[in-house]
């Protein structure tokens, strides 16, 4: 069967994340490719749970609890959505994915290989990207009403998770302290030399 390319976009609260894995599924439909976006937490049942149980409390749950949650709302978007749009030919694009788990959970004491294990339906992206933007401007984009996620030590703790995933090679690091033409170029240019050299169709010439 046909299957389509999966890239998923990675980085800390406020880093530019949506505005960028939008941009790039527009710039990809714009030059004739079948592109779609989607984003985790989803909006289904359990990532609905999630932002109730997990996001909007003062105080964390247990990080193997929130790690358990995630990887079922995971295993559901990639069973109802991920999957079959791949299936058709699409380029999936998701803004956030497993490496979500492995630097947010991960930095909380989960064993890293443990949330490998449980994320196991999980398909493995062929492109994964992380947008890094130093602590001093997420801190300074993070004041307001955010999630339990957002305070600044938690960011500092997955920001050196997310870098250590770069060194491994798991993650393609995109520098995202610059303006969003700037990163939205560079993410397009990275994301169409895989395109091309995977030889993935355009729904047009
Ligand atoms: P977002 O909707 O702004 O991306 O926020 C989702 C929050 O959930 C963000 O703080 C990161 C967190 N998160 C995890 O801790 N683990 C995960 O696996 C995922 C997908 C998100």
């Amino acid at each position: 069967m046909k299957r389509g390319f999966f890239i998923c976009i990675e980085g800390l609260d406020k880093c530019g994340k949506t505005t960028q894995s939008m941009l790039l599924v527009d710039n990809l439909n714009n030059r004739g490719y079948d592109a779609v976006y989607t984003s985790e937490p989803t909006d289904g049942r359990v990532g609905k749970l999630i932002r109730e149980y997990i996001l909007k409390r003062k105080k964390r749950v247990s990080a193997a609890v929130e790690a358990l949650l995630f990887a079922a709302d995971r295993t559901e978007h990639t069973e109802t959505f991920i999957k079959p749009n791949l299936d058709r030919g699409r380029i999936v694009v998701s803004d956030r994915y497993i490496f979500s788990s492995i630097a947010y959970q991960g930095a909380a004491g989960v064993n890293p290989e443990w949330i490998r294990k449980i994320n196991k339906a999980a398909i493995k992206p062929d492109l994964a990207i992380y947008i890094d933007v130093p602590i001093n401007v997420i801190a300074s984009r993070c004041k307001g009403e955010g999630s339990i996620m957002e305070k600044i030590e938690t960011q500092k703790a997955v920001r050196e998770v997310y870098l250590k995933l770069v060194r491994s090679g798991d993650l393609t690091l995109i520098d995202g302290n610059r303006t969003i033409e700037e990163v939205a170029k560079e993410m397009e240019k990275i994301v169409l030399e895989r395109l091309e050299s995977k030889n993935i169709q355009r729904f047009q010439a």
